[in-house]
């Protein structure tokens, strides 16, 4: 092959190589002109490699103060330097969390002639973490409610035998009969919670069997469309046919999308619009765990009033409610039954223009 020739398919496979990298990489001569982009950098910048490409990096960047002060520290010192921790690129407009790592770019003589940045999107490792660290504290919590609810059992079946006994004793139109009507009435409610409380926080063996979403998410649409014809909401579904079965407690799941369905529903007035959509995300990987695996996305959204963001936080505590006549234990027990399916479940809610629950669960058959 003619040098000349054999030097371009060497240039042209090393730039394949440097588009194939996942990660972000933009190279910086000593000048502090741009000199490559790679396309996974395009991403998470935001800029394409048209804009970038000869640009000055600390005036295209300028809002990125810890990566200039990266790049002229290696530039400076020929030192590599990395921050897993604290970098965050705004330009796209949005938030993304990035690992970030600075070669010093060294010629074979030694010359430093510029420096490479190499930028990792780790947006979806903080929601892992974030979510890891909200599941500790709901197992915490619910280790307490049960230890209290196993105290509170005994006695609350002593007192509404009593009072079962004692409604015998009044006649028919007795007000006191009324009265213990009410106890056990109210009794048989907190019974209610505290069997849901132990069972949030028993462990327990999935029932697992091919599932299909699809079947499930209709079913309950059609069950609570019946059940709010007089608010006349519009139910909306939008989901993607592709989506093949999963393995998963079908039961559970029913309750996990009743308990989001019913909740939006709630908050909906007259015209309301709720939205279920699914789709599969082909790039989702969570590496968290031992198997890498596809994800199929449910998302449940309305265009409520959304949840205020103090309340944000506070939404999958046991207990936390803002209805008069809700456990709040709806979202504590949703979070269980995805966390049992190796899932996640996150919320985004706009004040005054809604909220939107997302469901992630392992595409495994
Ligand atoms: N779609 C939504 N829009 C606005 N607020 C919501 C929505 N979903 C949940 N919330 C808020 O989160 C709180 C907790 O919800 P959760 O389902 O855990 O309990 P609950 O609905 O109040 O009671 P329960 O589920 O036992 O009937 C709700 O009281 C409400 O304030
Ligand atoms: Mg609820």
């Amino acid at each position: 092959m003619p040098i000349k020739q054999r030097q371009k398919y060497r240039d042209d496979y090393y730039a394949t190589v440097i588009d194939s990298v996942g990660d972000g990489v933009i190279v910086v001569g000593s000048n502090g002109l741009i000199t490559l982009c790679n396309p996974a950098a395009e991403q998470i910048t935001g800029f394409s490699q048209r804009q970038a490409q000869g640009a000055e990096f600390n005036k295209l960047f300028t809002l990125e103060t810890t990566l200039i002060e990266m790049l002229a520290k290696t530039m400076r010192t020929g030192i590599t330097i990395s921050d897993h921790e604290n970098v965050v690129v705004r330009s796209t407009g949005k938030i993304t969390p990035v690992a970030v790592t600075c070669y010093p770019l060294v010629e074979g003589n030694g010359e430093n002639i510029g420096a490479i940045l190499t930028l990792k999107d780790i947006t979806y490792i903080r929601e892992l973490e974030a979510a890891v660290r909200q599941a500790d504290r709901l197992s915490t919590l619910g280790t307490l409610a049960a230890g209290l609810a196993h105290e509170v059992k005994n006695p609350l079946g002593g007192i509404k035998g009593s009072a079962q006994l004692m409604e015998r004793e009044f006649t028919p139109d007795s007000d006191l009969r009324e009265y213990t009507r009410v106890i056990i009435r109210e009794t048989e409610r907190i019974d209610h919670i505290i069997r849901e409380l132990l069972e949030l926080a028993s462990p327990r063996a999935l029932k697992l069997s091919p599932v299909n979403l699809h079947k499930i998410l209709g079913d309950i649409l059609l069950l609570q469309k019946k059940a709010v014809v007089d608010k006349d909401i519009s139910f909306i579904k939008q989901l993607d046919p592709s989506i093949p079965e999963i393995m998963a407690d079908e039961e559970l799941l029913t309750r996990l999308f009743l308990n989001l369905i019913c909740n939006a529903i709630d908050v909906l007035d007259v015209d309301g619009r709720l939205t279920v959509t699914s789709r599969v995300l082909s790039d989702y990987r969570m590496t968290h765990y031992e198997r890498h695996s596809r994800m199929v996305a449910i998302e449940v959204s309305d265009d409520g009033p959304g949840i205020p963001q103090r309340d944000l936080e506070n939404i999958w505590t046991p207990f936390f409610t803002t209805k008069t006549a809700g456990t709040g234990l709806g979202l504590t027990i949703c979070h269980k039954i995805v966390a049992e399916h190796r899932g996640m479940i996150k919320v985004e809610s706009d004040p005054g223009h809604g909220t939107k629950f997302t469901v992630l669960l392992p595409l495994v058959r």
